[in-house]
């Protein structure tokens, strides 16, 4: 099971230092120039070999901790299905061949409906790059992306109580939160609820029949 735990915390903080370590440590032509250098952040489309990095990515994203919905329903085929239907709305960011973040999005069409839909299915940067504009750029780009498909509105939902992603989205311009609840339904109740109805229909049955 994924969590916040330190450990991760820290193992995550540890791969941004030896990345900007990395960075610093190359030659870069110039020398005399003794200036940090800017890590230069690059948004393209995921490739079919991204794929179990971005897999792996989410599960440290979507923790058990912080985001429980987002935590349950994510799998490897969330990955690998948007990519299958919409690779062109498969995003990630990647600074210094590390892929630290990602926007899968798909579009939707009404039968009976000019508009067609955006819908950005899921969003994520690897915690310790986080607040650095990176989601921000994920978003821009797939917006973009959208718009050029002929995309008139975007839809997004996340937890209601996720104000990270619900500040995120606001600055982007989203408005009209609707309230959608989560529910979730235990399979082995679900059986003990089922064979006590049954139970109940039989002696109903077997009263009328005597
Ligand atoms: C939501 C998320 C993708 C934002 O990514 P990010 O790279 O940190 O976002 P940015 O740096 O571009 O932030 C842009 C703005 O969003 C808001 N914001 C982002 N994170 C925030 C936070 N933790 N608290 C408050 N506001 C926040 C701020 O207004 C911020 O602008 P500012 O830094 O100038 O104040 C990131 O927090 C994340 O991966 N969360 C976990 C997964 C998730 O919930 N995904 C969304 C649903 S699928």
């Amino acid at each position: 099971m994924q969590s916040g735990d330190p450990d991760s915390q820290q193992r995550s903080v540890n791969r941004r230092t030896e990345v900007e370590e990395d960075h610093q440590t190359q030659p870069t032509g110039d020398e005399e120039d003794s200036r940090p250098r800017k890590l230069e952040l690059e948004i393209r489309e995921i490739e079919v070999d991204d794929i179990p990095e971005v897999f792996h990515l989410g599960e440290q994203i979507f923790t058990v901790d912080r985001v429980p919905t987002l935590y349950r329903t994510w799998d490897e085929y969330e990955v690998t299905s948007l990519f299958n239907s919409d690779p062109e709305f498969c995003l990630v960011a990647e600074i210094g061949h590390l892929i630290v973040g990602f926007a899968l999005g798909t579009t939707v069409t009404k039968t009976r409906s000019s508009w067609k839909y955006g819908y950005l299915v899921w969003l994520g940067v690897l915690p310790e790059w986080q607040r650095d504009g990176i989601g921000g750029r994920l978003f821009d780009r797939l917006a973009e992306k959208m718009i050029e498909d002929g995309v008139r509105m975007f839809l997004v939902d996340t937890e209601a109580d996720n104000t990270p992603a619900l500040d995120f989205f606001k600055k982007k311009g989203f408005t009209n939160p609707e309230e959608h609840i989560y529910l979730t339904l235990n399979l082995k109740t679900y059986r003990q609820i089922r064979r006590k109805a049954r139970g109940a229909a039989r002696k109903h049955q077997n009263g009328n029949h005597s």
